[in-house]
């Protein structure tokens, strides 16, 4: 039997569920030609969303360019990855869009290659190995005259990665293009809040206030209860209303961890042919934090001795932090040097501040730190 969860990569129905006021608020600012700026920790849902998104824009008429900036390295490859998606919108004429794409784009050509089934993939060729702005500018416009008449809908995934391409200069030609766009809406989505406050909310950068900035929040949790009581039903597989708050409790309401742990309780009850219980919930989680280890590690290796101190120090006491007794207790120095830190790893998104001190985003990392301490 197929396991009813799914986790770490994008869901649409029937592991999809809720989001209905986000998709309705989202195309309504598309349909109001709003640029939006979508932000969430990563995992939340945010390209599931948009994907869905998509789909609706799609039954409305729109064409819709999907494109995920961690796929991209490079100015040429953004080029090619984005007339390639522009190109995917012809359907079965392509041969007339072809032409057209030739005719508008400066500095590269178009090059398609049928299969043996007569499908056609496209790429292109750089005439020149500078890229100059023209290109780029003639790329970035197609979508308001390749297809005349018609309403495009651009996503930008993971945009903060732009500032990797060596970002100003990307972000002054994208603005001074897609400003004037009128067929052309955008949607620049991201995981580090950090960096996309950055670029749309900093004075004097390319892209500042260029789109309405909108938080993608957690699902609520009865619905994420509901949602997996429902699941476990479909593969009749009985799960109590209590477990599952536990669960989503512990998964700290995360629905990437949710549904990773309800794939896990689920495996557990299918193997031992047992109701779910706590008793599994709890191997469940000790199961999840032994295949999340090496990630966690990777988050620790990357910071100073001084900010893993304060980390440390946070799993076990989170309030009064910059005391002179917090210091004392958890042997940490200058309290200026700890305010650093607590900076960094806020903007790090490890903790943010909390009502009498700062708490973990991710309730796994808090168990696995506490288990570390402990060994
Ligand atoms: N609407 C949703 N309902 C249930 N689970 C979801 C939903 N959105 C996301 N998830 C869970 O989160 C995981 C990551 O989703 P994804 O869209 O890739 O997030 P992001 O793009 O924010 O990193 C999915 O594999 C799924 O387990
Ligand atoms: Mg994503």
């Amino acid at each position: 039997m197929e396991n009813p969860f799914q986790y770490g990569k994008v869901v649409s129905d029937p592991y999809f569920t809720d989001r209905e006021e986000e998709l309705k608020s989202l195309v309504q600012d598309v349909a109001a030609k709003h640029n939006v700026v979508l932000y969430s920790p990563r995992r939340f849902g945010k390209t599931s969303l948009l994907l869905k998104l998509a789909n609706s824009m799609k039954d409305k008429g729109y064409n819709v360019l999907y494109l995920d900036f961690f796929r991209i390295t490079s100015r040429a490859g953004f080029i090619e990855l984005y007339a390639r998606e522009i190109f995917k919108q012809s359907g079965k004429s392509w041969k007339p869009m072809l032409k057209k794409f030739a005719s508008l784009v400066k500095g590269i050509r178009p090059v398609v290659s049928l299969d043996a089934m007569g499908v056609p993939s496209f790429s292109v060729s750089f005439e020149t190995v500078e890229i100059t702005q023209q290109t780029m500018e003639s790329v970035l416009n197609l979508t308001e005259n390749i297809t005349p008449g018609k309403q495009w809908l651009v996503i930008f995934d993971e945009f903060q990665e732009i500032t990797k391409l060596n970002g100003d200069g990307f972000e002054n030609i994208m603005r001074a293009v897609i400003q004037h766009h009128q067929r052309s809406n955008y949607i620049f989505s991201g995981s580090s809040y950090h960096l996309l406050l950055e670029i749309f909310s900093r004075p004097g950068r390319a892209m500042y206030q260029f789109g309405k900035i909108m938080k993608l929040g957690k699902i609520p949790h009865e619905m994420m209860e509901e949602f997996i009581i429902n699941r476990f039903a479909q593969t009749d597989v009985q799960i109590s209303q209590e477990l599952a708050r536990e669960m989503v409790t512990r998964a700290g309401n995360i629905p990437n961890y949710v549904q990773y742990l309800a794939a896990e309780l689920w495996q557990l009850a299918l193997q031992s042919k047992h109701k779910p219980d706590i008793n599994m919930l709890d191997k469940a989680v000790g199961g999840m934090l032994i295949n999340l280890s090496d990630y966690f590690q990777q988050i620790m290796d990357s910071l100073s001795i001084h900010q893993k101190k304060v980390l440390v120090a946070l799993s076990k006491d989170n309030v009064k932090v910059f005391s002179q007794e917090y210091h004392r207790t958890h042997h940490l120095g200058a309290i200026s040097t700890t305010q650093r830190a607590v900076q960094k790893l806020v903007a790090e998104q490890l903790i943010s501040p909390s009502d009498n001190g700062y708490e973990f985003g991710d309730p796994l990392f808090l168990l696995y730190l506490r288990s570390r301490i402990n060994l």
